[in-house]
This record gives structure tokens, sequence and C-alpha cells, in this order.
């Protein structure tokens, strides 16, 4: 493993608790995702499970698989310059046996660069924390709204409203602290619960729909740049309207093939004094 002396590392990751502005996280599933999160500054990217929704077309998180995220992980795993690379776990890659969680953690290690793993649930994952702990491997928790248990919950519901919801809530985020988390996600719950949360853990809280009051905040790549059609969840801002951008991009060149303006004379190569080369697809990086 290189490091450069930018590079985020997890004790540095989790030293930022309550010191310097709060940390930045963003979902990247490839390439031209980590390159553009990369030079936007984040401090941390997560392969998330995610990408079963966003880039496969599946209704949840619970389809992908290990080979699935290994396939995106390592993608992302190649252009990683500074920002930490944490992988999830998808659903059922830690459920049956803390060893199968270690061997699959090890396999992002090794396979993709990681530099950490995330697994969601509370106090019974705890196990399952320690032994990838115990491995060498860092890991981060997932609390609240977790997609993988979307079967349990009944649907995506926000998590923590009542008193007695919350406070199962601020116990299962301190379990995780005592297991070892070097962070953890708060997703989907009331942002007094995630403030208690955060005053009442040693490690860094990163949020999502779930206040400003987080040690950091993560988003999904697509959702920050307006990739995805429909409206948004609540909780995400849109930077951009790429979606917008794309389809009208995609316009103008059918129409351009269509009344044959493209390609044009400087865009086709000659066959005597023009010798420029013919680099591979998507050569623009
Ligand atoms: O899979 C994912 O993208 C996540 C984030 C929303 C935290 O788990």
């Amino acid at each position: 493993m290189t490091t450069t002396p930018s590079r985020v590392t997890v004790p540095r990751f989790r030293g930022r608790k309550k010191i310097g502005p709060p940390l930045v996280m963003l979902t990247a599933y490839d390439v031209p995702t980590a390159l553009a999160a990369e030079a936007g500054g984040v401090d941390a990217m997560l392969v998330g499970d995610s990408l079963a929704n966003v880039l496969l077309g599946h209704d949840s998180t619970l389809p992908v698989t290990m080979e699935e995220m290994l396939h995106h992980a390592r993608a992302v795993g190649r252009v990683r310059q500074r920002a930490l690379l944490i992988a999830d776990m998808p659903w059922m890659s830690y459920h049956v046996s803390p060893e199968d969680g270690v061997r699959n953690a090890a396999r992002f290690v090794r396979e993709a660069g990681a530099d950490a793993v995330k697994v969601e649930g509370g106090s019974k994952r705890v196990p399952t924390i320690r032994a990838i702990l115990d491995a060498e491997i860092p890991v981060m928790g997932h609390l609240g709204l977790t997609p993988q248990s979307v079967l349990c919950m009944g649907g995506y519901k926000v998590q923590g409203r009542g008193e007695e919801a919350a406070q199962l809530l601020v116990d299962e985020a301190k379990a995780l602290d005592r297991a070892g988390v070097f962070a953890m996600v708060l997703e989907g719950m009331p942002g007094e619960i995630a403030a208690r949360i955060t005053a009442e853990v040693d490690v860094p809280t990163i949020g999502i729909g779930a206040g400003v009051e987080c040690d950091g905040q993560v988003l999904v790549f697509h959702d920050l740049l307006g990739m995805l059609p429909g409206p948004s969840p609540k909780f995400v801002r849109r930077y951009a309207e790429i979606r917008e951008q794309q389809v009208d991009a995609i316009r103008r060149w059918a129409d351009d093939v269509r009344s044959s303006s493209f390609p044009s004379d400087e865009e086709t190569y000659g066959s005597k004094s023009d010798t420029s080369a013919a680099p591979g697809p998507g050569s623009g990086r």
C-alpha cells in the first residue's frame, strides 16, 4: 500500500471527532464517480450497497452480491488517491457467522484496496464487528434506517421516533462504540436523536437524513448531482441537475446523427496526412 502524506487514514478520520469542519463522505461506485469525488475533495468514498438501487435497478439493497460489490469496489480502488475508501458489506456477507464476515471483509481489502468496511446493525452485530477488527480490518457502523432491514422494518421508515425507540438507538450506538467501530453512519432518524448519539459516542457520526449535528454527512453521488429521475427524498439537497443535461446532450447528438451533421470532417480520420492516434473508448481521463 502506498500512502501519500495527505492520505486520509482511519486514525485521521476517527481523530476528526469534534475537531475541524464536519467530515464529508460520498458514495462512489465506479471510476468516473471516484475521480469526481476525489477532485471535489471528499474525505471518504463509500462503495455503498445502494448501488443495487442506483445502478442495478433493484428495489432494495438485498439482491446485491459480494461479487457485484467487489466488481465496483475494485474499480474505485484503482483510482483512489487521497480519500478513505470504505466498502459496504452486502446483505448475507456477514449475517451467517463472524467467520464469513471476516473472510468477506478481507476480500474488500485484498482485492479492492479498501481501508475499511461498513456493516449495518447494532448490538447483534458486535461479535462480527469484533471478529473483523481482530483481523485488523477497521469497521464503520450503520444505525437507524438500515436498508438491509427493510423486510423487518416493513418499508423504509424513519427510526427512533418516540422516547423508547430513541433510547434503544442511543444504546445501540454505544454498543457499536464499545465494540470498536471507528465511525458510524446514522441514517433516517430525527435530528435530535442523532445529536444525542453524537454527544454520547467517542467516534464520528456521519449523518444521512439525520440532521446537522452529526460529525459529518454522507450523500449518494447520484442524488447530490440530480442524476436520477423523479423527486429526491427530503434529506437530499441537489447541487446540479445532471440528468437534464444528459438527456439534452443525447437529444442534440441524436438530432445531429439523424441530420448527418455528426461526425464532421474534423471528427473523421483522414487516410493520408492525418496521423492522429485512435485512443480507446472513454479515454477522456
Ligand atoms: O449504501 C449506501 O450508499 C449507504 C449510505 C447511504 C450511507 O449505506
